[in-house]
């Protein structure tokens, strides 16, 4: 695959095919981040704020219906000062992830936002809480939010309806997409290598939505099961068919912010280092306060890490 060519879908299926770390495609890419952002690796503060979530999905071990998950939230001063204390430690963008929580009200998200951008203006807030209305979506905006990270998951719809509930769709997923880019924020999608059913048509007609949607950030991980999920039978997505791919979108989105993730890392700790060897240039660690981060398990392990 050369840099700056468009592949066709089945010299990019014969790629994806074989799952083999490819060291040849993956020098390319990593040519490829030096040339646009040098040896930069861009750092941010990840904090897991509320576990709790209103969304069924298959895969995911927070879903509403685990009953074994103990649930939390931190106050709207707590979330603050994680900011705060990440900003100590020289973080100057920070990615506020939770369930779909709606105890988090508009009001609420937009006291943060704004608590956050009023005592570090010269950082960035990066939400990443789901799907919303997209009147919520500019309210945040509006607030100070810079960017979204919200991934499609899956672009074929019907893979979409075998790994979420039958009230969630790709179309609508697709609008929020949209709505937050036109609204103005920095938008980041992405999906999940190996979730069940995944074709390798699937994972071409991924990279195909991504090339139509332009996403400022993409984010992919293997799929790893939940032992609490009705998914917990299948196999974890291949590590190396994930660094493969991110070698792919980095030659395809030379710009993009591309992150080495942290189920990479939990897969095998090699991995994460792999990707950033491979295209990637983003890191995202966890600063949550440590009395809740082991209860934010979104797969098997995921609490292992610190
Ligand atoms: N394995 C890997 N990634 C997962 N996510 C959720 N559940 C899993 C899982 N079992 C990812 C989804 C979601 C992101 C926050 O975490 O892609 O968008």
């Amino acid at each position: 695959m050369a840099a700056g060519v468009n592949p066709s879908d089945s010299s990019l299926a014969a790629i994806i095919s074989s799952s083999d770390y490819d060291e040849e495609l993956a020098a390319l890419a990593y040519e490829k981040k030096k040339e646009k952002f040098g040896d930069a690796i861009l750092k941010r503060g990840l904090v897991e704020f509320t576990n709790c979530c209103r969304n069924d999905c298959l895969y995911c071990g927070l879903r509403r219906n685990n009953a074994k998950v103990m649930r939390y939230r931190l106050s709207e001063d707590e979330i603050i000062e994680t900011c705060a204390n990440g900003y100590e430690l020289g973080f100057r963008r920070f990615v506020l992830q939770g369930g779909e929580d709606l105890s988090f009200t508009d009001e609420s998200m937009c006291r943060i936002i704004s608590g956050i951008k009023h005592l570090h203006p010269d950082c960035s807030v990066t939400l990443s809480i789901g799907e919303k209305d997209y009147k919520s979506y500019k309210a945040y905006f509006d607030a100070g939010a810079d960017r979204f990270l919200l991934r499609h998951e899956t672009a074929d719809p019907s893979h979409y309806s075998r790994l979420h509930p039958s009230d969630m769709s790709l179309q609508r997923r697709k609008e929020c997409l949209y709505s937050l880019k036109e609204i103005g924020f920095q938008v980041g999608s992405g999906f999940m290598v190996g979730s069940p059913f995944q074709t390798v048509d699937n994972l071409v007609a991924d990279i195909r939505f991504l090339q139509e949607l332009k996403p400022f950030m993409i984010g992919i991980g293997p799929f790893i099961h939940h032992k609490d999920t009705p998914f917990a039978g299948y196999d974890n997505g291949s590590p190396q068919l994930t660094v493969k791919l991110v070698s792919i979108l980095r030659l395809l989105f030379p710009e993009a912010r591309i992150p080495a993730t942290t189920s990479l890392h939990v897969i095998g700790t090699q991995w994460r280092e792999k990707a950033l060897c491979s295209g990637a240039n983003v890191i995202m660690p966890n600063i949550t306060p440590l009395k809740v981060r082991k209860k934010y398990e979104l797969y098997d392990g995921k609490n292992k890490v610190e």
